[in-house]
């Protein structure tokens, strides 16, 4: 949709990357550690000082105790981060539970570490206010003696939804009774709205052991393109990671590890503001989708906007994505790629509200013709 968007010059909301800078601060930490000469490869689990601030930063938002030297395997992004732990704790046979609509790459995660993804629903709300869930009997029926694991995405893209303690109790008691791990994707966790808090699975009672926790710098320093993420887990599962990691690309960009360590030391005040500034954008953005004539499922956290397309009466979300790009010019992400039937997404898009407010205004001014145009055909 990027590639779409270019080609027809239509304003982006469809990749999740910023198109506002990302903090001074880390751009000079970055530029010194390049003229500091941090150029060869760092140790291949990570740097030292960036391990040393992922540990701490987890004490500080989750009161996790998290030991630098052998729980944590820094990667080239999170997305390295998830198929390293899928590779190193699966084996063919396996079973992955997936929470759908889903992150795009989980799916695919899991198939190329020999597992099979197994799908578990969450339903959108009926009203605007309400939250996405999921029937705790239909996940009760995916556990079995096949499941190795089970991916989890809070705060969620691309639905918005943060889990709920009670919720991650849930997940919890099935992973203990079934002997799974979690592996949490909490690559948005600064980003929440309304309220809602988040929870890492790992500071469940009996899930430190059975957590493999996803992170990153994308999306909290606003630089999805440095590539530098993390997983951290008990020291069994951490060495299955880091062999893996170490044969998939060896380390992550040293000098940008260096810059990751002075980001990770910012002041809550940046991620208030960083949370204040999305919730503003979200704000911005919902409102004029709404009157496009969009049903929109309010997000409480990540910057994402699922939206039911059903008022437009176009045949799937595929054919009203192309329309959109083409003739209204805004690229938009269809739902069908966020779950396993293409057919369950086939009247909902996804919008990201990653952008400048004047980003925001052209896309708010452009969707203002599709409320006036009908479908063509
Ligand atoms: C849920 C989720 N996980 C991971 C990623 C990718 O993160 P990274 O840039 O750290 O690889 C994204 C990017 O959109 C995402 O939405």
């Amino acid at each position: 949709m990027t590639r779409q968007a270019m080609l027809y010059d239509a304003v982006n909301l469809a990749q999740g990357f910023p198109d506002f800078s990302a903090p001074a601060e880390i751009k000079v930490a970055a530029q010194q550690a390049v003229a500091g000469d941090i150029n060869q490869y760092a140790i291949t689990w990570g740097a030292k000082n960036l391990r040393n601030a992922i540990a701490r930063q987890m004490g500080v938002w989750q009161g996790l105790t998290v030991d630098p030297e052998k729980e944590i395997t820094v990667c080239c992004g999170s997305t390295e981060a998830m198929i390293a732990t899928l590779l190193a704790v699966s084996n063919a046979g396996d079973e992955v539970i997936v929470f759908e609509p889903f992150y795009e790459n989980y799916g695919p995660d899991a198939v190329l570490s020999g597992a099979r993804p197994s799908f578990v629903k969450l339903r959108p709300p009926s009203d605007d206010g309400g939250e996405w869930t999921f029937d705790e009997k239909e996940l009760r029926r995916a556990f079995d003696k096949h499941t190795k694991a089970i991916i989890l995405n809070t705060p969620n893209n691309p639905t918005g939804k943060v889990f709920t303690r009670a919720e991650l109790g849930l997940i919890r008691d099935l992973c203990v009774e079934f002997d799974v791990l979690a592996i949490t994707d909490e690559i948005y966790e600064h980003i929440l709205y309304d309220g809602t808090e988040h929870i890492s699975m790992a500071s469940l009672d009996g899930m430190g052991e059975r957590t493999v926790t996803i992170n990153g710098m994308s999306k909290t320093y606003s630089v999805t393109g440095w590539r530098v993420g993390w997983a951290v887990a008990a020291e069994k599962i951490t060495n299955a990671i880091r062999k893996v990691h170490d044969f998939l690309t060896v380390g992550a960009p040293a000098p940008l590890q260096e810059a990751g360590a002075a980001a990770l030391g910012f002041s809550a005040e940046y991620y208030a503001k960083l949370a204040a500034g999305y919730r503003s954008r979200r704000d911005h953005l919902m409102p004029a989708l709404t009157a496009a004539g969009f049903k929109c499922f309010r997000p409480r956290g990540a910057y994402y906007v699922m939206t039911d397309i059903s008022a437009f009466g176009f045949q799937d979300d595929v054919s009203f994505a192309k329309y959109l790009v083409e003739d209204i010019g805004v690229a938009t992400v269809p739902g069908s790629s966020f779950y396993n039937n293409p057919r369950d997404g086939a009247q909902q898009v996804r919008f990201a509200f990653c952008k400048k407010p004047e980003t925001l205004d052209e896309a708010a001014r452009r969707l203002t013709r599709l409320r006036r145009r009908r479908p063509p055909g």
